[in-house]
C-alpha cells in the first residue's frame, strides 16, 4: 500500500515552496501589493482632467471585478452625496440617463461588451463620460470622443486591480463635488492594505494568520457571507466574488439587516455541518440597532462563533480596505488549499468569448 497522505491545509499554506507551486501566477503577491496599487492609482486619477459641474446623477457602468468599483462608490456616497449614485451591471442604462448624468465607465480590459453597450447608450443620451480602463475599445472610444480617461496600470487580472479601479472611479465623483476630498482617505486605505498584507500575508503562519485560519475553516463548506453597513455589504459581495474566482467555489452572500428578513430562512434549523457563516462587520457604518439585530440572528441560528472580521476604525475606504484584504487573502488561500490555481478563470473566459460581438461572425 502506498504511504502517501494528503498534507493538512495549514501545512500547505505555511510551506513557501508549496505556495509557489500551487500559485504559479502569484495571485498572493498581487493581493499583497494592493497598498502600492492604491497609491499609483491616486497619482493617475489626480493627473486626469476629471473636474466638471455637479451632475444630477452619477451612474457607474461596469461588470464583475471592474463593476464592483461602482458598488464601492455607491457605498461611499450613501452618507455623503446630495445626488443619487447608481452602479449598473449590464448593457442597458436606466431611462433617466441624460445630459445631467455623469457616466463613469469602468472596464479593466476596456473590451467588455456590456460596458461598451452602456457607454454607447449613455453617449447617445448626452451623458458626460469618464472612462477608467487599462486600454481596449473603451480607451479608444473615450479618446475619439474627447472624454476624460484614467489609464490604469495593465497586466493584471481585473479582480486583482480593485484599487486601480476604485480610486479613479471615486476620484471622478470627487472631482464633480459628489464626494468630499479623498486624498487622505485613499492614503489611509493604502496604509491599511500594507498593514493587512503584513498581518495576513503568506509569511505569517496559520496559527497567527486569520485569513489562513478562515480558509482552513471554509474548506469543503459553503460560505454564507453577510456584511453590515454600506461598507460591510460591499465587502460581502467582494468576499463572494473573490471566493468564486480565486477558489472556484460557490458562495452565498447578503447584506445585514436585509438578510434577517429572508436569507435567514434558508438556514432554518441552523447552519448545518456543510456551511460556515462569515460576518464582515462595519460597526462604524451600522445603525444603532444593528448590533442587537446581529446578536438576535446569531442566537436564532445557534451560531456562537461565526468567522468574524471587523472593519475597525478610520474613513470609509480604510475600513473597506481592511475587509477586502481579508476577502482577497482568504479566497486565495482557499483556492491554494483546494489545489486549484487561483488565477485562471477558464469558464468565465469561455462565456465571455461565446458572447463577444465577434463570436460566430463570418471570418
Ligand atoms: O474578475 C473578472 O475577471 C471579471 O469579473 C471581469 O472583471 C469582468 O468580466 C469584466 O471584465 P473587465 O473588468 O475587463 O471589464
Amino acid at each position: 500500500m502506498s504511504g502517501s497522505t494528503t498534507p493538512p491545509a495549514s501545512s500547505v499554506l505555511d510551506d513557501p515552496a508549496e505556495l509557489a507551486r500551487r500559485d504559479p501566477e502569484a495571485m498572493l503577491a498581487e493581493v499583497a501589493g494592493a497598498g502600492g496599487q492604491a497609491r499609483v492609482a491616486l497619482r493617475a486619477a489626480q493627473a486626469a482632467p476629471l473636474v466638471g459641474p455637479l451632475p444630477e446623477v452619477v451612474v457607474v457602468a461596469g461588470m464583475g471585478g471592474s463593476g464592483i468599483a461602482g458598488d464601492v462608490l455607491a457605498a461611499l456616497s450613501f452618507h455623503e452625496s446630495a445626488v443619487p449614485v447608481l452602479a449598473v451591471k449590464g448593457d442597458r442604462l436606466p431611462a433617466f440617463v441624460g445630459p445631467g448624468t455623469l457616466l463613469v465607465a469602468v472596464s479593466y480590459s476596456g473590451n467588455t461588451a456590456e460596458t461598451l453597450s452602456a457607454v454607447e447608450q449613455g453617449m447617445a443620451a448626452g451623458a458626460r463620460l469618464v472612462a477608467v480602463t487599462s486600454g481596449g475599445a473603451l480607451a479608444e472610444l473615450a479618446q475619439s470622443r474627447g472624454a476624460p480617461l484614467v489609464a490604469v496600470e495593465g497586466g493584471r487580472m481585473p479582480r486583482a486591480a480593485l484599487w486601480s479601479l476604485v480610486v479613479p472611479v471615486c476620484s471622478a465623483a470627487e472631482a464633480v463635488g459628489v464626494l468630499p476630498p479623498l486624498t487622505d482617505q485613499v492614503c489611509a486605505a493604502a496604509d491599511v492594505l500594507d498593514e493587512e498584507a503584513a498581518a495576513l500575508g503568506p509569511e505569517v503562519a496559520t496559527a497567527d494568520n486569520p485569513a489562513k485560519q478562515a480558509a482552513v475553516a471554509l474548506l469543503d463548506r459553503l460560505p454564507v457571507v453577510w456584511g453590515s453597513g454600506q461598507v460591510g455589504a460591499v465587502a460581502a459581495t467582494r468576499f463572494r466574488t473573490q471566493c468564486n474566482e480565486n477558489a472556484k467555489v460557490p458562495v452565498v452572500s447578503g447584506a445585514l439587516p436585509e438578510a434577517d428578513h429572508n436569507d435567514v430562512m434558508g438556514l432554518e434549523g441552523g447552519l448545518g455541518p456543510g456551511r460556515e457563516l462569515v460576518l464582515l462587520r462595519d460597526e462604524a457604518g451600522e445603525h444603532d440597532r444593528d448590533g442587537r439585530r446581529i446578536q438576535a440572528v446569531l442566537a436564532a441560528l445557534g451560531v456562537a462563533d461565526p468567522l468574524l472580521r471587523m472593519a475597525g476604525k478610520g474613513p470609509d475606504l480604510a475600513r473597506l480596505a481592511r475587509l477586502t484584504a481579508f476577502a482577497d487573502f482568504t479566497s486565495t488561500y482557499l483556492g491554494i488549499a483546494r489545489g486549484v490555481d487561483p488565477t485562471p478563470i477558464r469558464t468565465l473566459d469561455q462565456v465571455k468569448a461565446a458572447l463577444s460581438p465577434r463570436a460566430g461572425a463570418p471570418r
